[in-house]
């Protein structure tokens, strides 16, 4: 059983050891936001819609639930989540998209120089990530902050409730800032600088690692058999990778979900010297990825189909967008709705449409959307050329892989063949897979990922009559954000937004 834990939802599946999934179940919830910036999801929502679809998927799998042979967590990162002595919950969690902590990312740095924190955790801070988050907590609500015992994310609170045990994984650990990510171990040095008590962080293994089995209570509300093994799991980042089959160096996939990633395993613990992309622990033991990370790629889309079009049929957009030309007759698209992580690291970033004319309609702002998001993985991509990570295909996958339109845009714009995975909810899958690898029911991800996942035969491949085009549009693009960097913090000042870091 893989059971992925997301920003919107949470999707449990059960596949067999074939990789055929026999059920999948999925509830939404929602994010709260009660302040401008804040972001956050209450655990025990998590946890109710969790219990709800592994009955569920026990139920429509015909299976009898002693046949499930393990249970593996995927989830959305970088989040914080309190509890205390008794494994209370101190208060709604605060999720990766929050953008409060902005002051507490310019405190970090006012500690610890971008470069010293960067060479122990491969990474910037960014607002969202759990370092930022808890500092905010530590300044803005003492009382919590002292009662905190241990600090876990998002998926480990489900693991929490399954196997009553507190710990989390060296992926998602690496995704909080408090990590060596070089040592794979948790950075005390930086945690106590910032006057954090080293002892609220837990356990951290690998996530093929058994962390517990499911208690009588939990085997209770979810309908599994009481001492079923649960491992550690991972972020959903790498786990998705898992679902795509991607656990070798020289494998790059390209997710289109509601955020957008360019994402490569790597032998060593290698990360840009600049901190435009991410480098996190992998889920394959001893190894690490790389990232870049497009904050608004499907989320892009989503936001134009219901504020602007009242349409929200994605097959009907991307089959309306087919009928405009590439490079969308002039229109540009900068998608940084959410401000931007690769390569700007920037949360003041905002999103642009730029060459409007009259002779523009809907159908070339859904072109350009795709086109402005194909744009920014080509910026993930020239930071991973520059560090000498090279490819020759893709592995493109998320819902707006399910645009042939799309996918097309990519390749032209990425020059590169395009493949798709035949395995829907990846992430759900690299869960399940992660499972399989820690019960033994495989002897490790190699032999797991070719027994159970498939790549499509056909490819997208570049039509080279468009590349010129794309790669005029590209250097618009590029200077564009260069342009308006300053642009953009003005006006968001002028909007009441607190001073940059
Ligand atoms: C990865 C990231 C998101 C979250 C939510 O860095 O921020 O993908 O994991 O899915």
């Amino acid at each position: 059983m893989g059971i992925d834990l997301g920003t919107s939802s949470v999707k449990t599946l059960i596949a067999n050891t074939k990789g055929k999934i026999l059920a999948v179940a999925q509830r939404d919830y929602r994010i709260d936001s009660p302040r401008k910036d804040f972001a956050e999801q209450n655990p025990e929502n998590w946890w109710c819609g969790t219990s709800e679809t592994i009955r569920e998927v026990i139920r429509e799998s015909g299976i009898d639930a002693s046949a499930i042979k393990g249970v593996g967590l995927s989830g959305q990162m970088h989040g914080t989540v309190l509890i205390d002595k008794y494994r209370n919950l101190l208060r709604p969690a605060i999720i990766w998209c929050d953008q409060r902590s902005e002051l507490e990312v310019k405190e970090i740095y006012s500690v610890i120089s971008k470069e010293a924190l960067g060479a122990v955790t491969l990474n910037r801070v960014a607002t969202g990530f759990q370092l930022a988050s808890l500092l905010w907590i530590k300044t803005n609500e003492p009382v919590i902050f002292n009662r905190i015992d241990e600090v876990i994310l998002p998926k480990d609170y489900i693991r929490l409730r399954l196997t009553d045990t507190v710990g989390t994984d060296y992926t998602d650990a690496s995704s909080t800032l408090a990590f060596n990510c070089v040592d794979r171990s948790w950075a005390y040095e930086v945690i106590e600088r910032l006057g954090i008590d080293p002892g609220i962080y837990p356990t951290c293994k690998e996530s093929i690692e058994i962390a517990g089995e499911v208690t009588p209570d939990a085997a209770k509300e979810t309908g599994l058999m009481e001492g079923i093994p649960v491992v550690y799991g991972g972020g959903d980042q790498p786990m998705q990778a898992i679902g795509n089959g991607i656990i070798k160096p020289g494998m790059l996939s390209v997710t289109i979900g509601s955020g957008g990633q360019v994402f490569t395993p790597v032998h060593e613990p290698f990360y840009d010297s600049r901190l435009r992309t991410h480098t996190f622990c992998n889920a394959v033991p001893g190894t690490w990825n790389i990232m870049g990370a497009s904050l608004c790629a499907g989320l892009s889309l989503k936001w134009l189909a219901e504020n602007i079009i009242g349409n929200t049929n994605f097959q009907t957009l991307s089959n309306e967008a087919e009928k405009i030309p590439p490079g969308s007759d002039g229109l540009l698209f900068l998608p940084y709705l959410a401000g931007e992580r690769t390569p700007h690291m920037d949360n003041r970033a905002k999103g642009v449409f730029f060459g409007l004319t009259l002779q523009h309609t809907w159908q070339h702002m859904v072109r350009a959307i795709m086109e402005g998001v194909a744009f920014s993985f080509r910026d993930s991509l020239t930071v991973f050329n520059e560090l000498g990570i090279n490819t020759n295909r893709i592995i493109a996958s998320g819902g707006g892989a399910a645009s042939g339109l799309w996918l097309q845009i990519l390749a032209d714009v990425l020059n590169l063949e395009v493949f798709r995975t035949k395995v829907s909810e990846q992430a759900c899958m690299g869960a399940a897979i992660t499972a399989g690898v820690g019960v033994r029911s495989f002897s490790s991800f190699e032999e797991a990922c070719e027994l159970l996942v498939r790549h499509g035969k056909s490819s997208v491949n570049p039509i080279n009559a468009n590349l010129h085009l794309y790669d005029r549009h590209y250097a618009i693009y590029r200077q564009l954000y260069k342009n308006n960097r300053k642009l953009f913090r003005q006006l968001g000042e002028n909007e009441g937004e607190n001073k940059a870091p």
